[in-house]
């Protein structure tokens, strides 16, 4: 332990540890931060993963997550990785959001005999003009994947619940959310419609930014060479600490920037956090509050989706549509390749 860490509170432990066992993805979703990543794409290394996993053993870890930016299907080792979370830590719920389109039937019946307790489908319409546009892939191939895994067979195996979530664009129709809902409906799963994060301002989302605290300040999220990463969010890891290759998951997560970060959040000064004053996530952060503040977040949560609908059918705004995303994107790209 270093000077740095050296007052760890290691009963303190996060609820979800990510791992971004790759950063490469096979689609190019217009409204991901993983098109204009300005780090360079790879999977991560055996050594390092098994790693990070052993730390998970020193304490209860709740959730885990193999996946942050990218594809886990991208990760050509993903199979084995999952399988080695489950035999390392059969009690920790594993959890995977993936597109689909690299999910095919080899690899749904290996899934299927490792077993997973949360599947997200990140399938975001099922109009395949639109699907094509947002995703730069055909949805035929990635429908096909849905309806092999949701067969009875490959389901009762698996026994995860399956969610199918749909990413709503402000000129999203009422029709399209419907039809998504239809299907959901009809294949037996859970639906999840939600409206667009901005990335701390990367991408365009009329969502404004929420004055309670944010629940992604009780994870760990490690990238693919190791480096912690504030959130999803810091798709570029700007603004981490530490890195598992030197330190433990629990010293990290105890580590005095991680801790200030829950600090600022548990005591309503989420806007002197930086970037998090800029970040529209609308998840609120409910652990490790008192009684009374718990209350008083879950009221202003609830207040925030009555007024904002981040969740759930949503009524087009017209701001953020598909085609002003493209422009975006290009231009995110440019701020890339100049930086
Ligand atoms: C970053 S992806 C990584 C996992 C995987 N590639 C997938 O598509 O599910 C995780 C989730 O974030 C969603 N996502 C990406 N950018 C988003 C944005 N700007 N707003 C809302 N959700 C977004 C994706 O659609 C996906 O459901
Ligand atoms: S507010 Fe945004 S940037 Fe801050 S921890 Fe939450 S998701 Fe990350």
């Amino acid at each position: 332990m270093n000077s740095e860490t050296a007052d760890i509170d290691m009963n303190d432990p996060p609820r979800l540890v990510t791992i971004e066992t790759t950063s490469r993805c096979n689609a190019r979703c217009v409204f991901c931060p993983n098109n204009a990543l300005s780090r360079d794409k790879g999977s991560m290394s055996t050594e390092l993963f098994e790693k990070i996993i052993e730390d998970c053993k020193q304490f209860p870890l709740y959730e885990i997550e193999p996946f942050l930016q990218g594809d886990p299907f991208s990760d050509p080792q993903i199979l084995d990785r999952l399988e080695y979370i489950r035999g390392h830590l059969p009690d920790t719920r594993l959890r995977l959001y993936t597109n689909a389109y690299g999910l095919n039937e080899r690899k749904a019946d290996r899934l299927a005999s490792i077993g997973l307790d949360d599947l997200t489908i990140s399938i975001n319409t099922l109009d395949s003009a639109r699907y094509e546009a947002m995703m730069g892939i055909p949805l035929a191939r990635t429908l096909a994947n849905v309806e092999y895994l949701l067969s009875d067979r490959i389901r009762g195996q698996l026994g995860a619940q399956i969610t199918l979530r749909m990413t709503c664009f402000d000129d999203t129709s009422l029709h399209e959310q419907d039809e998504f809902l239809r299907f959901c409906e009809s294949r037996g799963v859970e639906s999840s419609i939600s409206g667009l994060y901005n990335y701390k301002g990367h991408i365009y989302s009329d969502l404004p930014v929420p004055s309670y605290g944010c629940e992604h300040v009780t994870r760990l999220d490690i990238l693919v060479d190791g480096s912690v990463t504030l959130c999803c969010m810091d798709h570029n890891g700007e603004y981490g600490w530490g890195t598992a290759r030197d330190l433990s998951v629990l010293e990290l997560y105890n580590h005095q920037v991680a801790r200030r970060y829950r600090d600022l959040h548990r005591t309503g000064r989420r806007e002197e956090a930086d970037p998090c004053g800029t970040c529209n996530m609308f998840w609120p952060l409910l652990d490790g509050l008192s009684p009374e503040q718990e209350a008083l977040t879950r009221a202003e949560f609830e207040a925030y989706v009555v007024k904002n609908v981040p969740i759930g059918r949503r009524r087009p705004s017209g701001s953020a549509t598909l085609g002003n995303l493209h422009s975006q994107q290009v231009s995110i790209g440019r701020r890339t390749v100049d930086s």
